[in-house]
């Protein structure tokens, strides 16, 4: 009997626990203020760029209307420094009264007007990492009940002011107490960044059963520097995190920053290629009032996003680091497609590296056709054997999408070394 009663327990148990909102099946795409906007608090001097729903309301306005929601770009996301400093009488989290003078229930039904989602951001601690107020755990439920009650559509939860006991209490707590509000949040979770991102600290399984996507490394900000980084530790530890990743369960290398001041031209294509190979959330922190037609346009890349979006939900992997400088990177999609990221580290000129599929691992079916995401060039007849070479610049990338050829109309053969560019 004992016996019997067990697995039941058990699956009660796991129910209870998991969050099953089913959201986010592919990386969610959206804006986020933080990397660009910070803690700027001072609205007397700066009422454009101050952290008010002003703001959110322009970011919300431009999304809708710059044709980024309709690409997926749907979340107007909140980040630090939205609250007063103290919470009201009744101890719920209030927005500050002068940056956020219609509150943020007002701002999302803002949000909501124009067809997008608004997502909030809290801390688990004392305090936020701005020094904000935080959510003990004795508030979690609390203050889960108050962003459902405004309509917030996606939580950001930090880990400042707190320590790992805290944290491996709260973040599950705060996963059951959202999925409890009725209301379909989605949950971000900083957690794993604060433990070292790696196993047996961080566990992943656990994660992928709690939250939607989890940041696992450092923060990002405005530098190449910063983005290398995340990009060569993802590749390091890829073995953990790759496995991790799933519809509904993202790693979060942190925002897109292409648009602001750091990043050349190729180095904003890199980071737009490898977070799309890598399945991560496509969260913008810009001024989409005041982005340049190029940076936008490699945002807006439908290719890109459409291998971003892919419903398989894979991870993509760094499948080869040559000596030379070059990291080949391969997400493998549905209905037989596959991306390729081509990323040159070197700081010298524009390399040309010549491969084939079988030497990038692809075996069946037979002929293949590619079509480079950047600059729309085809390259039709590609078989198992037949040689290409891309022409990677200096922290650039070339992206290829590959897809299965129809042999039919194949009866031209490609030349020997085609130069896709
Ligand atoms: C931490 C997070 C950032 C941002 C700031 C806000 O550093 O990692 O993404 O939310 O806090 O203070």
């Amino acid at each position: 009997m004992e016996l019997l009663v067990l697995p039941v327990v058990v699956l009660l148990a796991s129910c209870a626990l998991s969050l099953d909102n089913g959201l986010m099946r592919t990386p969610p795409m959206g804006w986020l203020a933080w990397e660009r906007f910070r803690c700027n608090i001072d609205c007397a001097t700066d009422p454009k760029n101050c952290i008010s729903e002003r703001l959110f309301m322009d970011m919300a306005d431009r999304l809708a209307e710059d044709g980024w929601k309709e690409l997926g770009y749907q979340y107007v996301n909140i980040d630090d420094c939205w609250a007063a400093k103290e919470r009201d009488s009744q101890g719920q989290l209030v927005a500050d009264p002068h940056r956020f003078p219609s509150g943020i229930k007002a701002l999302a039904q803002y949000v909501h007007s124009k067809g997008l989602k608004l997502g909030i951001y809290a801390d688990l601690g004392k305090f936020t990492c701005g020094g904000y107020p935080g959510t003990t755990l004795d508030e979690v439920d609390l203050d889960a009940r108050t962003f459902a009650s405004w309509g917030v559509d996606m939580l950001k939860l930090d880990g400042c002011y707190s320590n790992s006991s805290v944290k491996a209490v709260g973040y599950p707590l705060m996963s059951k107490a959202l999925n409890a509000t009725g209301r379909p949040i989605a949950f971000s979770c900083s957690w794993p960044a604060y433990e070292g991102g790696l196993p047996p600290q961080v566990n992943y399984t656990l994660l992928g059963e709690i939250c939607n996507l989890w940041r696992n490394y450092a923060d990002i900000n405005d530098s190449w520097e910063s983005v290398r980084g995340i990009i060569n530790w993802y590749g390091e530890h890829q073995d953990v995190l790759q496995p991790a990743a799933g519809p509904g369960r993202w790693n979060d290398p942190d925002m897109l920053i292409i648009g602001n001041f750091g990043l050349s031209k190729e180095q904003s294509k890199t980071q737009m290629a490898l977070w799309a190979i890598l399945a991560a959330p496509l969260f913008m922190s810009n001024d989409l009032r005041t982005i340049s037609r190029s940076d936008a346009y490699i945002l807006q890349n439908k290719l890109l996003i459409k291998i971003s979006q892919d419903p398989l939900g894979i991870q993509g992997r760094m499948i080869l680091k040559g000596k030379n400088g070059i990291q080949v990177w391969m997400r493998v999609l549905s209905s037989s497609t596959m991306a390729f990221a081509f990323f040159s580290q070197r700081t010298d000129m524009p390399y040309h590296y010549t491969t084939s599929l079988a030497q990038l691992n692809v075996t069946a079916p037979k002929v293949f056709s590619a079509q480079d995401v950047y600059s729309g060039l085809a390259l039709h007849g590609l078989e198992f054997d037949t040689k290409f070479t891309v022409t990677i610049n200096p922290s650039g990338v070339v992206m290829l999408y590959v897809y299965p050829g129809e042999q039919l109309k194949l009866n031209r053969k490609p030349k020997a070394y085609p130069l896709l560019l």
